[in-house]
């Protein structure tokens, strides 16, 4: 097979930005996805329907001409969100989704949720109106290793979160476990998960071994191989409950490349010819379509995009080192491999 035409993918896990680097990123996402799950952790947080409808504009405005991409708004779950203002932006279509952030978890956590007794009322209130919670599935206990944290997350956070909330709609965001794989898979209709491009790619040895590789340190951090072919086998799967989310996560050169550096890869210029890679090598393009393009809007309950994508596959295909914004240069992803894929 060497052409392959895909509804237009969406990318249901994105982080943008704001400002000079949101004008510089977007484009990188708007070429190939047809939608994308705004992440809404600026400094300050999107917390309220106001503040989203305002993130919306913005990104809106600085769309490239003729793009039909929508940004599908997510509100920021602190203690304080007023469930009256989260049921008024939901019952809008203003916003898609509501994200956790246990606190400090990871890059710009610092205003998410301490104790999960304080947001009981609005966790009962998403239920009922079938509001999607998306969380960021990590524990930030310090006793805990940082490659036990997902697994430790599900046990102590979202299982009992699940339980107590009957029917409340639940993505377990950037999965990097077997553990969570498994547990998504039995977790039946009301729970879903978003795989990364990077997890797809990446162990921890990328990371650490032979020299440090600050460009694939993100959260959560990438595991053991043996979970990535777990991630590989379920993305691969066709199942409903997996679909693509990029976490595609832009931070300048000078941020990352710190004594103290951000977490974060930036995938969106090469996210489509990394994952249509990675389908490829296990013999499962005929299962892209799914992972990129239909699975998510079935969870949502949105319909597929009505415009297709064709992929054509060739020599290396090219893609810069580096993009260019107005806050410097943010280095994109790099697979470590050749893609052969490209978006036509
Ligand atoms: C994200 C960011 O930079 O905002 N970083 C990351 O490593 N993925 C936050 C997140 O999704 O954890
Ligand atoms: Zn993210």
């Amino acid at each position: 097979m060497n052409s392959l035409t895909i509804r237009r993918p969406d990318d249901w896990h994105l982080h943008l930005r704001d400002g000079a680097m949101m004008r510089g990123v977007l484009p990188e996402t708007t070429r190939h996805f047809g939608r994308a799950i705004v992440m809404p952790n600026l400094v300050p947080p999107v917390v309220t329907g106001r503040e989203a409808a305002e993130y919306r504009d913005r990104i809106l405005s600085a769309k490239p001409k003729g793009s039909k991409f929508r940004p599908l708004m997510t509100l920021y779950l602190t203690e304080e969100t007023e469930v009256r203002d989260l049921r008024a932006a939901a019952e809008i279509g203003l916003i898609t989704a509501v994200k956790l952030y246990p606190a400090g978890a990871t890059t710009n956590s610092a205003s998410g949720v301490r104790d999960m007794g304080r947001v009981r009322r609005v966790l009962d209130n998403m239920a009922q109106i079938g509001l999607p919670l998306l969380v960021h599935g990590e524990v930030t206990d310090p006793e805990v290793d940082i490659f036990d944290r997902e697994a430790a997350f599900i046990e102590r956070v979202l299982d009992p979160i699940r339980r107590e909330t009957p029917g409340l709609r639940v993505v377990m965001e950037h999965v990097t476990t077997r553990d969570a794989v498994d547990y998504v898979r039995e977790g039946g209709p009301d729970l879903g998960a978003t795989i990364t491009a990077h997890h797809l790619v990446i162990n921890r040895n990328h990371i650490l071994a032979g020299g440090i590789r600050p460009h694939y340190y993100c959260l959560p951090v990438a595991k053991r191989e043996g979970h990535r072919r777990a991630l590989v086998e379920a993305a691969t799967s066709g199942e409903a409950s997996f679909f693509l989310g990029t976490d595609s996560a832009p931070h300048t050169d000078a941020a990352k490349l710190q004594p103290f550096g951000c977490a974060g890869c930036f995938t969106a210029p090469n996210a489509i010819s990394t994952v249509a890679e990675v389908f490829d090598r296990a013999g499962a393009l005929d299962r892209l379509e799914a992972f990129a393009s239909l699975n998510g809007p079935a969870f949502y309950g949105l319909e597929p995009n009505a415009d297709t994508i064709t992929l054509a596959k060739g020599d290396a295909v090219p893609y810069p080192a580096q993009v260019e914004t107005g806050d410097g240069p943010v280095t994109v992803f790099d697979p470590g491999m050749d893609l052969h894929w490209r978006v036509t």
